[in-house]
């Protein structure tokens, strides 16, 4: 970071105007360093939904909202999602740097040598009804892990960083597999260590313990490039959901499972399991022939329909990912002869038309990753109400990384922000009997 310009803030209250540090990064908008606000002037600045506020400096992932750019420790995702697997991009995006052949082999064993869970985890799952979503249960299953690792809390220490962060990786998969299996009466199925990452998911999630299960490998391929386009994203909600509670000094794996909390509402990584859903209302009532009048009802405010997979707080422009899923969409797809799914055609017509009607040009609403990572899912025989664990398992290493570029950053303090407050003066408390 450098800073060789400054910003003054003058004021027409009489208060002395003030200088600020401008801080420049290394790409990407500069910030003003308002730190010093409050002292000098008073005043706190006002961000509901941080829309123009930067709460941290960051060298891990960086998004171009205009050109449609997202870049994982500088690597493109247009590359990483043709060149690297997914465990080589959790390597890169927590180590900062792509592992050696050497590496990789090391840290694969590594991850998946640390695949299994505590037994005891099996009766915590036993709590809840079989109908609970997946994403309630992985929530409360990923926050009993800092039970079952109470070493995590010595968040100092870079041995407890680094196992935490691989526990995390490893364990993930296994915990959500485990929701799902006791959500439709499944015995679990134990990590298969000889499997790649992607294939010991699908096997956890599809095998039974009454036959041979071979993962079909391009469907096995097309998991894991879902998980590299979903595994960090700058500072969404659920990473500073995570950083903001981590902040506090608490285990990470408390801190991660307020990420998956966050992440499974519908604005943010719940989008997925609500765009399938919004594409199969539409095709039950009409399907192409209703787009039409589906998207009328999207730009009229009362009616509360959302196209949902579209529109992006940064991209607006494309989101590049969302080009990458379209793409590994048509490939499982073909694969499974499914080239004429209704709803892969239902989401091209959608997008067609949303690209070309003035009222989502004008919002710069485009698909975001969210659009078509649903319909993949379910052709690989995921249920809809998994299609957010999925996620979460994929961002769990963007969520460690980024707690721990918290941790060990010289600049980090609890999160504690301010307030405009609205509500009423101080008034006299009068006895029960007397109001
Ligand atoms: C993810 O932040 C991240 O990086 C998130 C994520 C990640 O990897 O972590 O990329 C993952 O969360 C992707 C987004 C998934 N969510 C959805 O697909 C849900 C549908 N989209 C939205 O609800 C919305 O677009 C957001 C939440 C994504 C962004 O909302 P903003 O930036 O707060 O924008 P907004 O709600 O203020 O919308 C601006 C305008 C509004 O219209 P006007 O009031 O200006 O007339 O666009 C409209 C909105 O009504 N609008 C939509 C719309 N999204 C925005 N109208 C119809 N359909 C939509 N999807």
């Amino acid at each position: 970071m450098t800073t060789e310009h400054k910003a003054t803030m003058s004021f027409s209250d009489g208060t002395p105007s003030v200088e600020f540090p401008i801080l420049t990064g290394t790409i990407g908008p500069d910030v003003i360093d308002i730190r010093k606000l409050y002292g000098q002037a008073g005043k706190f600045t006002y961000d509901t939904g941080f829309l123009s506020t930067a709460s941290c400096n960051s060298s891990i992932t960086y998004i171009d909202g205009d050109k449609g750019q997202l870049l994982y420790r500088g690597y493109p995702i247009e590359q990483l999602a043709v060149h690297c697997d997914f465990l080589e991009t959790c390597y890169l995006i927590y180590y900062g740097e792509l592992p050696t052949p050497a590496q990789y082999q090391d840290f694969q064993s590594l991850v998946m040598h640390h695949t299994m869970v505590h037994e005891q985890m099996q009766f915590a799952v036993r709590g809840f009804r079989r109908d609970s979503h997946p994403m309630a249960i992985l929530a409360s299953l990923s926050g009993s892990m800092a039970a079952f690792y109470p070493d995590s809390l010595d968040i100092n220490s870079p041995e407890q960083q680094d196992i935490s962060f691989v526990r995390l990786i490893a364990k993930m998969p296994t915990l959500a597999a485990m929701a799902y299996k006791y959500s439709i009466g499944q015995p679990y199925m134990y990590p298969q260590n000889h499997l790649s990452y992607a294939g010991n998911f699908m096997h956890m999630m599809f095998a039974t313990p009454c036959e041979k299960y071979e993962p079909n490998p391009v469907l096995e391929r097309a998991l894991d490039r879902i998980l590299i386009l979903h595994a960090d994203h700058e500072q969404n909600a659920s990473t500073s959901t995570v950083r903001l509670c981590g902040s506090s000094g608490t285990s990470p794996f408390s801190a991660i499972a307020a990420g998956v909390a966050c992440l499974w509402g519908p604005a943010h990584g719940g989008a997925n399991q609500a765009c399938l859903e919004m594409l199969e209302e539409i095709q039950a009532n009409g399907g192409l022939e209703k787009v039409g009048e589906f998207m009328e009802r999207v730009k009229d405010k009362n009616s509360g329909a959302r196209l949902m997979g579209f529109g992006h707080r940064v991209y607006k422009n494309f989101d590049p990912r969302a080009k990458l899923m379209q793409e590994t969409c048509r490939e499982v797809l073909a694969e499974l002869g499914l080239e004429n799914d209704p709803l892969f055609k239902l989401a091209m017509a959608l997008e067609k038309i949303a690209l070309e009607d003035d009222y989502f040009v004008q919002r710069k609403l485009y698909p975001n990753v969210d659009f078509y990572s649903g319909i993949v899912q379910r052709a690989l025989g995921i249920p809809v109400n998994m299609f957010t664990c999925i996620f979460a398992v994929a961002r769990t290493i963007g969520w460690v990384s980024q707690w721990k570029e918290m941790i060990v950053d010289p600049e980090y303090k609890i999160g504690r922000p301010r307030q405009l407050y609205t509500g009423l003066t101080e008034r006299p408390v009068k006895p029960l009997e007397s109001r």
